[in-house]
C-alpha cells in the first residue's frame, strides 16, 4: 500500500478527532492545567476573520470563580426571564425544527428522561447553569459595533477551539444558554460595555459516569447542505470522497 498524499492524512487525523468530539454535559472537578488551555487557544488563534479582525473576546475562568459564576447563573436562572443581549431564535422553521427536535429526543434519551418529565427536563435545564460541573468556562464575546460578520469570525474561532480540544484531549460544552443572562457575567467578568456575550463555553475533563454524556448526535448527509452547480457528475475526475464513498466516474 502507498502512502496516501500528506493533505489526505491530514483529513483522516481531522475526521477521527471530529468524529470522536462531541459536547460533554457533566464534568470532573478538576481544572485543566492552566498551560493545556494556553495551549488550546493559542492554537486557535490562527483562525481566520475578515480583515484579520480577531474579534472574539474570552474570559476564561478558573475555580473558584468557575464555581461562584455558576452559583449565580442558577440564581438567576431560576428566577428572571432569559434577556440574551442577541436575540434568540423565536421559531425554528423545517427543517431545523426537525433537527433540533431529534437533537433533544437523543439527549433526552440518554438521560434517561421521559418526554412528560416537565419536571426532569427543566432539572437538565438547569445543569446548563451549573455549567454542567465544568471547572472552566469561557464567555464569549464580541464588539456589538463590528455586526455579524465579526460573529461569523467568532463561528469560526469556535471551531478552531474545539477541533484543539478534541486534540489534546479536553472536553467541551458550547452553550449559548449562559448568554441568557448577562448580568450576572457582567457582575463577574471583565466584558466591556461595547462587546455583546455571544455564548459561553464549558472546558474541563468529562465525567463518563454521567448519562448526558452518552448522547450521540447525527449529521445530514453533504447533499442536504452542499448544492453542486451545475447538478450531476463532475465534468472532470473529482477528489476522491472520504474511504466508503463511490468512485467518481472516470472519463
Ligand atoms: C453555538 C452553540 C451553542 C450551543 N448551546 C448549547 C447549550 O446552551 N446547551 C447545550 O447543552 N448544548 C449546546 N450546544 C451543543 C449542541 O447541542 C451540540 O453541538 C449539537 O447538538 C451537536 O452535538 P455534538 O456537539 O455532540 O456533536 C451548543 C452548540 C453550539 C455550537
Amino acid at each position: 500500500m502507498t502512502a496516501p498524499p500528506p493533505g489526505l492524512l491530514a483529513l483522516q487525523d481531522l475526521e477521527a478527532a471530529w468524529g470522536e468530539r462531541r459536547s460533554m454535559r457533566g464534568f470532573r472537578p478538576e481544572p485543566v492545567p492552566r498551560p493545556e488551555l494556553e495551549r488550546m487557544f493559542s492554537a486557535a488563534q490562527r483562525a481566520p476573520s475578515w480583515c484579520n479582525i480577531q474579534p472574539w473576546r474570552v474570559a476564561l475562568t478558573e475555580p473558584p470563580v468557575t464555581g461562584e459564576l455558576a452559583v449565580a447563573l442558577q440564581a438567576a436562572a431560576r428566577g428572571g426571564l432569559p434577556r440574551a443581549e442577541l436575540p434568540f431564535p423565536l421559531d425554528y422553521p423545517p427543517p431545523y425544527r426537525e433537527r433540533r427536535v431529534a437533537c433533544g429526543v437523543a439527549l433526552y434519551q440518554a438521560m434517561g428522561i421521559a418526554r412528560d418529565d416537565k419536571a426532569g427536563r427543566y432539572d437538565a435545564y438547569l445543569r446548563n447553569y451549573a455549567l454542567f460541573g465544568a471547572p472552566h468556562v469561557a464567555i464569549v464575546a464580541c464588539d456589538r459595533r463590528l455586526g455579524p460578520y465579526a460573529y461569523i469570525d467568532v463561528g469560526v474561532w469556535l471551531g478552531y477551539v474545539l477541533t484543539a480540544a478534541a486534540a489534546l484531549g479536553i472536553d467541551t460544552c458550547p452553550m449559548a444558554s449562559l448568554a441568557a443572562y448577562p448580568e450576572p457575567l457582567r457582575q463577574r467578568l471583565p466584558i466591556a460595555d461595547t462587546d455583546v456575550i455571544l455564548f459561553g463555553l464549558a472546558l474541563g475533563r468529562a465525567d463518563d459516569a454521567v448519562d448526558a454524556n452518552q448522547c450521540r448526535t447525527s449529521r445530514e448527509p453533504v447533499a442536504a447542505n452542499v448544492t453542486f452547480v451545475p447538478a450531476g457528475p463532475p465534468a472532470s475526475p473529482g477528489v476522491p470522497g472520504p474511504p466508503g464513498s463511490p468512485e467518481p466516474p472516470v472519463r
